[in-house]
């Protein structure tokens, strides 16, 4: 079973939408009841067969292992999309805007991950952790986005280390801009008509995330063009 976070909009949906076309078993997550609804209504009904949903806020410790406690084995893959967007000078941000955003990007992966680690890492897991370009590189009027997402690429790299000699693989995923609501529920106004659009983005990750048999891909940035 493939497990997606972050699955009720954007990247996560369309990741939904791509393995549920073939026909995979998934396990998809996100806070909003009705907005996983709406993405599995808008699949087939063979491929609906083959999708359960679990709504989730991964901030809460007790709800990221009441998540993994669904599955009825240890998953194929787990891809951690879940994440939110604040942005603007840092003498207009809001303090608890900057919380929330240490705690829908930070917090949740430390969450995810610390669960996967505690129950799975004696297992063939593949762990795929969807950052940003903002984790890469500084950039003006994304200060505290860019710390968070750097927080969680110092959480990535710090529990390969921790996980040298498990199975449990650890996938690292820069995306560049996406289209999809995240601009709009992260205060932004911005135009994305030239952004990669969530189906483009996932395309490209589900690509990069087959394996062959001695390897597989364990950084992966995606850039618009
Ligand atoms: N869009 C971009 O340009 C862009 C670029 C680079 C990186 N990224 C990153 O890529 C990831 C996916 O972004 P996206 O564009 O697909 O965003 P999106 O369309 O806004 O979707 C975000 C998803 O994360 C979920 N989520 C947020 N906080 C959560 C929490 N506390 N607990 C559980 N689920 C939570 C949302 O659930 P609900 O809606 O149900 O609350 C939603 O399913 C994020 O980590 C984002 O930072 C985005």
């Amino acid at each position: 079973m493939i497990v997606i976070t972050g699955a009720s909009s954007g990247l996560g949906a369309a990741l939904t939408q791509l393995y549920a076309a073939e026909n995979q078993p998934l396990l998809v997550t996100g806070r909003s009841e009705q907005k996983l609804a709406d993405v599995i209504a808008g699949l087939t009904q063979p491929e609906q067969k083959n999708v359960k949903t679990y709504a989730a806020d991964l901030c809460v410790a007790e709800d990221v292992s009441a998540l993994f406690s669904r599955l009825p084995a240890p998953p194929s893959k787990v891809i951690h999309c879940a994440g939110s967007g604040y942005f603007g000078p840092i003498e207009q941000q809001a303090p608890e805007a900057i919380n929330q955003l240490i705690h829908n990007n930070l917090t949740s992966s430390i969450l995810v991950l610390r669960e996967l680690v505690s129950r799975y890492r004696d297992h063939n897991v593949t762990v795929v952790v969807v950052m940003s370009t903002a984790a890469q590189a500084g950039k003006a009027n994304e200060s505290t986005y860019c710390a968070v997402k750097w927080a969680v690429k110092g959480l990535v790299e710090s529990l390969r280390l921790e996980l040298k000699g498990s199975p449990m693989k650890l996938i690292a995923v820069y995306p560049g801009g996406m289209a999809t609501d995240f601009w709009q529920t992260s205060g932004k106004d911005i135009n994305t008509s030239s952004f990669m659009t969530a189906t483009e983005a996932a395309t490209m990750l589900k690509q990069a995330l087959i394996p062959t048999k001695h390897g597989y891909v364990s950084d992966i940035t995606i850039n618009r063009g």
